[in-house]
């Protein structure tokens, strides 16, 4: 039995061995998971731990990662970590913060609402017929399922935002996000080498990563501005929408920073989402046999319509198992503005917490057998007699993701069409690796042969 000590109760919280220079970084930096599951079997659901210049408090206690993101969310603003993330997202809505966020999010909110996503379900549809085309023809191949994913939530989140297409630029999109990701984690974990990235090319690279993302979107939005037409996406939405106080527009680079973040959390996330899932799928042929029944059963052979999505439940239990296993969005950080205190456990002023969403989704503490992928969890009753901060794909409170419906119906939609023209086994020998960045991936991705 691993020692377990209740940190939220004792002032000093408990921290593993570390060396004298270079503190926890050299087991932290390199396999984060790792570090993470291991110190919270050892010491407990909350400890403390150190990398150069930045200290920290690990947790995957739901009561407090609750209070810090939702309960007392006033005190806690996002840490540092999130301007590393504005060299790809500027001041858009994930890295904005205090008022300018809050003005943001209510200019961006009626995007999604219920009426909009139905029309933005319309353009997926085209997609997702064309994604299952391609595949077909890979019948008999092995496909790199993360990759397939991407491909495919990107293609969505281009014609959701603009009404566009990728064309040739895929590759190129996938290729400057995986390289601006590392980069921005490559800081995060190793803030005391930030000096030596200008130097040894590690910027400069990063820096044309960046362009390549940049000159896509801004063509878009210059299309759209020069040829005077309306269309029904995100990008017409936000350049229609304005301002409560001022009744002005948004200026076009902060136009450019929200579609940039949109763009990037809503497309990484949900294919991740969907990677994950199937490599869990592949290895319970019993849950795939529901699946299918289910997609026969509602939708016989065709794409689902906005409308049964709500009858697709079995396929959204195994969407929502599968982010418990794999959740996107692994980790979520803030910093406490004002010293509090939590049940017990004392938050100095500027304290940085990490709220580990992957440890929570795997604690014994909140689901029984908690590695085993149970679709069941997620069934009407299960999930109205397990309090709701024990899942939190999307995170919580006022900065809760906002395309959390846009995901499932999306996610939900490629599933179900999958399933009734697929089936897929798993590559023998490959080495599946996560690759904790700022999203959950498949490190050398996941190998299905396709059938
Ligand atoms: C499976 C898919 C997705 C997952 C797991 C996910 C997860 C999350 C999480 C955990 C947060 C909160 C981060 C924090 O509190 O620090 C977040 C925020 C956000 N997400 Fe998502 N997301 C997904 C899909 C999407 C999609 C499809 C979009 C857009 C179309 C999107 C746009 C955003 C934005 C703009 C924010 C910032 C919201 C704010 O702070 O006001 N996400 N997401």
């Amino acid at each position: 039995m691993n020692k377990v000590i209740s940190p939220i109760h004792s002032q000093k919280l408990p921290t593993p061995k570390k060396h004298w220079l270079w503190k926890h970084m050299k087991d932290f930096a390199p396999s984060p998971i790792e570090f993470i599951m291991k110190n919270i079997s050892e010491l407990g659901d909350t400890f403390e731990a150190e990398i150069p210049t930045r200290k920290f408090v690990m947790t995957c206690d739901a009561d407090l990662i609750k209070y810090v993101l939702q309960g007392n969310h006033r005190n806690y603003r996002k840490t540092k970590a999130y301007d590393e993330m504005q060299l790809l997202l500027g001041n858009g809505l994930v890295t904005s913060r205090g008022d300018f966020w809050r003005k943001q999010r209510r200019l961006a909110q009626p995007a999604f609402s219920k009426k909009n996503l139905a029309n933005l379900f319309q353009s997926m549809g085209k997609v997702v017929e064309d994604f299952i085309e391609e595949l077909n023809n890979k019948r008999g191949q092995e496909v790199d399922i993360a990759h397939e994913m991407m491909a495919i939530t990107a293609k969505i989140a281009i014609k959701s935002l603009f009404s566009a297409d990728l064309e040739g630029d895929l590759l190129k999109v996938y290729k400057s996000m995986t390289d601006i990701q590392r980069y921005m984690i490559l800081r995060i974990h190793k803030p005391i080498f930030k000096p030596f990235f200008h130097f040894n090319g590690r910027h400069s690279r990063y820096q044309r990563s960046f362009e390549v993302m940049n000159n896509i979107i801004q063509k878009l939005i210059k299309e759209r501005k020069e040829s005077g037409e309306t269309k029904d996406d995100l990008l017409q939405m936000l350049m229609d929408a304005r301002y409560q106080d001022t009744g002005e527009k948004m200026e076009y680079e902060q136009l450019r920073d929200e579609l940039l973040t949109m763009f990037s959390a809503g497309h990484e996330t949900s294919a991740n989402a969907m990677a994950w899932t199937w490599y869990l799928l592949v290895q319970h042929p019993e849950i795939v046999a529901k699946l299918k029944e289910e997609a026969q059963r509602v939708l016989d052979g065709r794409l689902a319509t906005f409308e049964e999505l709500k009858q697709l439940t079995y396929t959204r239990q195994v969407l929502e198992e599968g982010m418990r296993l794999y959740p996107p969005a692994w980790i979520v950080g803030r910093e406490a503005i004002e010293a509090d205190e939590f049940e017990g456990l004392t938050i100095e002023k500027d304290q940085n917490i990490q709220c580990c969403i992957y440890a929570l989704h795997r604690s014994s503490k909140y689901y029984p057998n908690p590695d085993a992928f149970d679709p069941e969890r997620f069934t009407a009753a299960n999930v109205k007699a397990r309090p709701s901060h024990h899942y939190m794909p999307f995170g919580a409170g006022p900065r809760f993701c906002i395309g959390t419906h846009f995901a499932m119906m999306e996610m939900q939609l490629i599933l179900a069409a999958m399933v009734q023209s697929f089936d897929f086994e798993l590559v023998e020998g490959q080495h599946i690796v996560m690759e904790p960045l700022i999203t959950l991936r498949p490190k050398y991705g996941i190998r299905l042969k396709v059938k």
